[in-house]
């Protein structure tokens, strides 16, 4: 008879794992750059099969994830802090296509040990995103930020994750933002994915922009989506516990619950400034104007609400 594999908790996981973690290389998969573990696994991957109540939160990876899990688990729990507090946002989130050197689990396997309705992130590609969700009908929430401050606090995160490709320098890094060559793939088809198929999908597509200009309207539309009601104290509540500072400072939001050895916070937190425009303080005149000439071409075929300051 099959033993049940034993499904550790990330962090006793990355503990014992400690030893095989490195900065994993990228294979193309469809075009699009991924994970080598991920790509190996792909097939049990893209056969996930979700339940029609499972919601799934889709990005760009540090557009926004880690905020709009937060305000999710706040608003299913009725504002009830001690609750979303329950675990690290890794494990009350599984995140799908994630594999891991073993024992650390993999998305699949903290999945399968948990009941329907399940909150499922994904950085995946609209194309790459398993049908079953599809089939189902099941939620879908996108948060999409403005290039360039992705890039940036993409650039920063690849500095401090272990587990991601070496970021080469600062100019490197937005040449192969441009051209689509880092992990999970173009920015640019990423966003306009999911925005062309937002309506027949029935997907709610927000903008990180948005969000921090007003976190209020942020959390009544989640709210809705989801069909869920809570009062108005309650809705205060969760703006406040959502907040940038209240969430660097919450160890379960925070991601200081993966060891050091993958998440160095010292080189940069993951809660790093949580603002729109730092990419002021990060792209030359000449590197913008490249950047902005670029994007012209790669937008073209949409006209989207991007804002890069506010
Ligand atoms: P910065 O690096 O610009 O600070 P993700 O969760 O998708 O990985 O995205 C991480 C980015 O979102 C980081 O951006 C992080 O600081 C920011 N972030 C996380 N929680 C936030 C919040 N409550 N308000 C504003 N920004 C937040």
């Amino acid at each position: 008879m099959e033993m049940e594999k034993e499904v550790l908790k990330y962090e006793e996981g990355f503990n014992r794992a400690a030893g095989a973690i490195s900065r994993f290389p990228l294979i193309e998969l469809k075009g699009v750059p991924l994970r080598n573990y991920i790509v190996q696994n792909w097939s049990s991957i893209s056969a996930f099969e979700p339940d029609p109540t499972d919601l799934l939160i889709a990005t760009y990876p540090k557009a926004g994830t880690t905020w709009a899990q937060e305000i999710v688990d706040l608003l299913l729990h009725n504002g009830d802090s001690e609750a979303c507090k329950r675990g690290p946002t890794v494990d009350r989130f599984p995140f799908l296509e994630i594999q891991y050197p073993p024992p650390i689990p993999s998305g699949l396997d903290l999945l399968k040990k948990m009941k329907p309705p399940r909150f499922i992130k994904t950085h995946l590609p609209i194309q790459l995103v398993p049908e079953g969700f599809w089939k189902h009908k099941c939620k879908v929430i996108y948060v999409a930020r403005n290039a360039k401050d992705n890039l940036v606090s993409y650039y920063h995160f690849h500095r401090m994750n272990k587990a991601q490709p070496d970021p080469g320098t600062w100019d490197e890094y937005i040449q192969n933002f441009m051209r689509g060559k880092l992990a999970w793939g173009s920015w640019y088809d990423h966003v306009k994915g999911y925005w062309k198929e937002r309506e027949k999908k029935n997907i709610l597509y927000l903008f990180y922009e948005d969000m921090k200009e007003n976190p209020r309207q942020a959390v009544e539309q989640i709210m809705r989506y989801l069909d869920l009601s809570v009062s108005e104290e309650v809705i205060e509540k969760i703006v406040q516990l959502t907040s940038f500072n209240s969430m660097k400072d919450n160890p379960m939001a925070n991601y200081t619950f993966i060891p050091k050895i993958m998440f160095d916070h010292s080189v940069s937190a993951f809660m790093r400034k949580g603002e729109v425009g730092d990419w002021t303080n990060h792209f030359t005149p000449a590197q913008s104007q490249v950047f902005d000439e670029d994007y012209v071409r790669q937008m073209a075929d949409v006209d989207m609400p991007f804002r890069t300051s506010l």
